[in-house]
């Protein structure tokens, strides 16, 4: 009854009195008002004027199962799905399905993490309904030292979608970044579950800054938001139906032909390309970066012409001047 409520709200951008919910529905004023209360307790914004009715904030969308599996167009990526409220880490939820047998494609979405993680053991920032905090399960058959591949078809998702859907300059930063006028828009954390030889799960968690009006002090410099650069909120649904699109595509590509399926685009989208860069690793140095290999691997050129192969994960890359 409450989602048939909701469809009708939806319906038009007019008042709709009680009387005539409670007549399209079937259903008492008094329960007319319940169910109005109930869909606002889940965070829907509805207006109640006297004399007019009801009218729904069609702009303002909540996450939630429904919404999402109506608009989802995939196979199997996000038909196992849970939307929470409240988690400390999407990814953190994953593992924990995937420990108990849930299937490839099974993806998490919270609309804040307490405990969001970042690489390198940083913090993840994810304020309620500002961004898409999204974790899918994968089961690849492939050898632990090629998961992070994976973390480049997933960077190249978020690019094409954020891309298609906001008509947004957005470029890679290899390996995973995702950046809009040189500011992180999107982050990527790859975990796995392996053996020494073999893989029994991965878990790709998204973090993209839709919403966020500002960031704290401490990051203003260096992220950046879709409202930020397009001046308006964005409905997050379309983001996460198309990503999960997106990725199921990339992905079976990527159990086709490996990451050189998707090297091509890879390549074109990424900012790092024909840059000076400085790789941060034990024996650090600067170079050019000139190319992406078949296994998603930077290669980066010294001054004396002799060219060294970057393994991400290994190591991190900073364009010169920022150093
Ligand atoms: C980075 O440091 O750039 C990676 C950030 C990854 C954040 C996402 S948000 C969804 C998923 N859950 C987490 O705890 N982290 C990832």
């Amino acid at each position: 009854m409450k989602n048939k409520l909701l469809d009708l709200l939806k319906s038009t951008n007019d008042y709709l009195s009680g009387e005539e919910i409670g007549e399209a529905l079937g259903v008492s004023r008094a329960s007319v008002w319940k169910y109005i209360n109930a869909l606002r307790k889940e965070g829907y914004e509805i207006e109640a004027v006297t004399n007019r009715g009801y009218k729904i904030n069609n702009t303002f969308q909540v996450l939630n199962e429904r919404e999402i599996s109506k608009s989802l167009n995939t196979w199997e990526f996000g038909k196992e799905l849970y939307v929470i409220e409240t988690v400390d880490s999407t990814n953190n939820k994953v593992r924990e399905l995937a420990q108990n047998g849930a299937k490839e494609g099974c993806t998490v979405i919270a609309e804040t993490q307490t405990g969001g993680k970042g690489r390198l053991g940083r913090p993840w920032k994810s304020p309620p309904g500002n961004g898409v905090w999204i974790s899918v399960l994968l089961k690849p058959e492939i050898a632990p030292q090629n998961v992070s591949s994976i973390t480049l078809l997933a960077g190249l998702s978020v690019c094409k979608v954020l891309r298609a859907l906001f008509g947004v300059n957005a470029e890679i930063k290899w390996p995973n970044d995702v950046l809009l006028n040189g500011k992180k828009l999107c982050g990527i954390l790859t975990e796995m579950n392996a053996q020494m030889e073999s893989v029994d799960f991965v878990i790709v968690g998204i973090g993209i800054n839709v919403n966020n009006a500002s960031f704290p002090k401490d990051i203003e410099d260096v992220a950046t938001s879709i409202y930020q650069n397009i001046g308006k909120e964005v409905n997050r649904i379309p983001i996460i139906c198309e990503l999960l699109k997106e990725l199921e595509k990339n992905y079976a590509i990527y159990k086709q032909k490996g990451f050189s399926g998707i090297r091509a685009e890879y390549s074109n989208l990424c900012v790092t390309l024909n840059k000076e860069v400085k790789v941060i690793a034990k024996d650090g140095f600067i170079g050019k970066a000139v190319e992406i290999t078949d296994e998603g691997e930077l290669v980066v050129e010294k001054s004396d012409k002799t060219r060294v192969t970057v393994f991400s994960g290994e190591v991190s890359i900073r364009p010169v001047k920022e150093n």
